[in-house]
């Protein structure tokens, strides 16, 4: 069962949650994996309510993610297991499945073709509008040489942004 919510209620809790790391999941044809994501930014672009993820190019969850232009975001409302945010940070789908290793449970989505997660109850379910690699000639040098530059184990390893319009935010309740 979920409880639909207002997103902007839970704007602040989103926004100081992300930094521990917070679920981003995408899904294609039969198969459906999750990451942990520490960026993002909650918003409005062209009068939608939007979140935006920003996505490395090697990432297994930007081949889904092109291919469908759909995800879910899942927040944690009370203490998380840290092994979830670790493992969904650390191991790629390609390698394993990380629904069935940390056991998580799959909520179908409402609007889109990918589930939320009951572990981490705070559901925002999200269509791509918007897509943007980024330029690394725009990006500010020092931000550019922690995160790119060669040397750091991320070298070359830009990002895509992404921009989901919140087609529909809930509670996951059990
Ligand atoms: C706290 C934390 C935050 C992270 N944030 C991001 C992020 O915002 N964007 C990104 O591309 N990767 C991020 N990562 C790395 C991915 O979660 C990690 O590479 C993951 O294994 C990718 O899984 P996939 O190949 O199944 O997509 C983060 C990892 C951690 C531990």
């Amino acid at each position: 069962m979920v409880k639909e919510v207002n997103v902007w209620d839970y704007a602040g809790h989103i926004m100081e949650t992300i930094g521990s790391g917070i679920l981003l999941t995408t899904a294609y044809q039969d198969k459906v994996n999750t990451m942990t994501i520490g960026w993002g930014q909650l918003g409005v672009v062209w009068s939608k309510p939007v979140f935006s993820v920003l996505v490395r190019e090697s990432r297994y969850t930007k081949e889904f993610l092109d291919k469908t232009g759909e995800f879910t975001v899942n927040i944690p409302l009370a203490k998380v297991d840290k092994n979830i945010i670790a493992l969904c940070g650390t191991k790629s789908g390609r390698e394993l499945d990380k629904f069935q290793a940390l056991n998580l449970t799959a909520v179908p989505g409402q609007s889109v073709s990918v589930p939320g997660i009951r572990e981490l109850p705070l559901t925002l379910e999200c269509k791509v509008i918007y897509r943007q690699d980024q330029d690394p000639k725009a990006i500010e040098k020092t931000c550019f040489d922690r995160f790119y530059a060669a040397g750091t184990h991320n070298e070359g390893d830009y990002h895509t942004v992404y921009y989901g319009e919140i087609t529909k935010a809930y509670i996951i309740e059990e």
